[in-house]
């Protein structure tokens, strides 16, 4: 059994450390999972008077995360919350009322920063958010990590063994979540 995992990265920078770690992520992610980044940077401003006609950028990320069988967010923490263009693509899959993207499916929280709370605080603000949207978390290991200079190579190679170790503990983790919730609550 292959799992889909579409993955959102928070942040549009050219040289962003999350997209950074999430080279890490898969490198170091169980052979079963196969991954999709999930675009952000080419959605519109949502706004309720798209519902009865999304634009095609928010139609492929709905049929994108229709084609996951979970979602990984690796995300930056702005001013202590989530990035807005991340909140938006969120916002965007939510909608419209009653085809919420995120229902039931099994997801995964973990960032980096270049302090050292490690994006503590707005993982905890992207975590109410997925609550509201009925995603189905996993709620341990957290993962918050402070990416200080030369820790992971822009490929995504991990140059501290215990930080490896662990990111390669969370990824096996979340495998295994992805695993217990569909068996529970299978993709349609
Ligand atoms: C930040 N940064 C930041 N860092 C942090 O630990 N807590 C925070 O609340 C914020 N707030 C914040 C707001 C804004 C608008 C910016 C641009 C940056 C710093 C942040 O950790 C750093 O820029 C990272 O490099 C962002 O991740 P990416 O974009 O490189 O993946």
């Amino acid at each position: 059994m292959t799992y889909q995992v579409g993955y959102f990265i928070g942040s549009l920078s050219s040289t962003s450390i999350n997209r950074t770690l999430s080279r890490a992520l898969i490198r170091l992610a169980p052979d079963d999972l196969e991954f999709t980044e999930l675009p952000i940077g080419n959605l519109p401003l949502y706004s309720p008077d798209f519902d009865a006609d999304y634009p095609p950028e928010a139609t492929a990320l709905k049929e994108a995360i229709a084609a996951s069988d979970a979602i990984l967010f690796i995300s930056p923490e702005y001013n202590r919350s989530i990035p807005g263009a991340l909140k938006n693509a969120i916002d965007w899959a939510s909608r419209p009322w009653g085809q919420n993207s995120f229902d039931h499916m099994p997801a995964a929280v973990i960032g980096a920063s270049i302090g050292q709370i490690g994006t503590a605080v707005g993982q905890q603000s992207l975590r109410a958010v997925l609550s509201f949207c009925n995603a189905r978390q996993m709620t341990a290991p957290e993962a918050y990590i402070h990416l200080t200079p030369g820790l992971i190579d822009d490929d995504g190679t991990v140059n501290d063994e215990s930080t490896a170790a662990f990111l390669t503990d969370f990824m096996s983790e979340f495998r295994t979540h992805v695993a217990r919730v569909l068996t529970v609550i299978p993709r349609a």
